[in-house]
């Protein structure tokens, strides 16, 4: 039996670094054993919505690691968002200052959405996605719509037929549908082109919605996409494992503090950072593919997006260890659990 997996660093293509003060406490933990990860725009109060966002976000995120001890070698991929006020000149501004991709909440699906996009086929955000076709660069999309009389559950579901049409009015628009959460998902992207990719979590890879609500509610758990049934976690496995580069790591990470978690209307978001290549190694060792885990978390990723492969690795050695109960002001994902992976600094 395998007692040690090296590892090229990890591209995390969708991360949620906040800002201060939890930006300070969760960066690190990402840059461990990142070399890359993806930072999204849904902060607050200020949300990355211009040039000047994306600047002035890459430099608090720059700043912290510059008082990192052992800052590594991680890099920021900035992101902007996209919402129906988003014109070309924008994005290609965002471009020219960085931004590696552009990032689509639907209205109200999740945290910091309220002012999501309300018509992905208005004539002008029509305009803008042509504009993201012909500069060459990603259209993040979070896949779920809430829709009058449709249950959470089904959000993705009701999603799909969207990103049929998108697929088909711009053939050429590289897509990244995130962290999917059910089999219809991943069949749909399959049948699209190769510019159609998607990211996968590790805590979809984990749960299903009985263990947010079928043993007494269980906040830490709850995110957005919903876990869903065991088939949808079976086909999101068979999916991450299958070597498919279609499918590439996005965990989502998203840290809300305990307060915001354990309340009434507690915040959507799964903290999976402290645990991520732990993790995923322990789920593609079960699914007998550990051979695949660097391509999911390392390879897959980087080539959607026109990165050259990180140059450095991590390794992580068989041994057990318990995640902490509380990481700083935050409940960490699997809280409490015995993990058989550890990483090695
Ligand atoms: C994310 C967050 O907390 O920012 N929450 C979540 O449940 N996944 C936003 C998102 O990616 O949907
Ligand atoms: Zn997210």
């Amino acid at each position: 039996m395998q007692d040690k997996i090296i590892l090229r660093r990890l591209d995390d293509m969708h991360c949620h670094f906040r800002l201060d003060p939890l930006l300070t406490e969760v960066l690190p933990v990402t840059a461990q054993y990142a070399g890359r990860g993806i930072a999204m725009p849904n902060t607050r109060p200020r949300a990355i919505l211009t040039r000047n966002d994306v600047l002035w976000y890459h430099d608090e995120i720059k700043r912290v690691l510059d008082r990192t001890p052992n800052r590594f070698s991680f890099e920021p991929l900035m992101t902007i968002e996209v919402r129906d006020i988003t014109t070309p000149r924008i994005i290609i501004n965002a471009w020219q200052a960085g931004a590696v991709a552009g990032k689509a909440y639907p209205l109200g699906v999740t945290t910091n959405s309220n002012e999501g996009l309300r018509d992905f086929f208005s004539p002008k955000i029509s305009e803008t996605f042509k504009a993201m076709q012909d500069i060459g660069k990603p259209l993040l999309i979070h896949g779920e719509l809430d829709l009058e009389r449709t249950l959470v559950t089904k959000r993705e579901d009701v999603f799909l037929p969207t990103l049929l049409k998108l697929a088909e009015k711009f053939p050429n628009l590289k897509i990244v549908l995130e962290h999917i959460s059910t089999k219809k998902a991943v069949e749909t992207v399959k049948q699209l082109g190769k510019n159609v990719a998607a990211t996968i979590t590790a805590h979809h890879l984990c749960l299903t919605l009985n263990d947010v609500i079928g043993y007494g509610i269980q906040p830490h758990n709850g995110c957005m996409p919903m876990p869903k049934d065991f088939d949808d976690r079976d086909a999101l496995i068979e999916a991450a494992t299958s070597g498919n580069p279609k499918f590439f790591l996005g965990s989502d990470t998203a840290p809300h503090s305990r307060e915001k978690k354990e309340c009434s209307r507690g915040a959507c978001g799964v903290y999976s950072a402290p645990v991520l290549p732990q993790i995923l190694a322990e789920i593609f060792e079960k699914a007998g593919h550990l051979d695949r885990l660097e391509d999911f978390t390392s390879r897959f990723g980087a080539n959607f997006y026109d990165l050259p492969l990180n140059k450095d690795d991590i390794t992580l050695i068989r041994k057990e260890w318990t995640v902490p109960e509380q990481i700083g002001s935050v409940v960490p994902f699997l809280a409490g659990a015995k993990l058989q992976w550890q990483l090695v600094s």
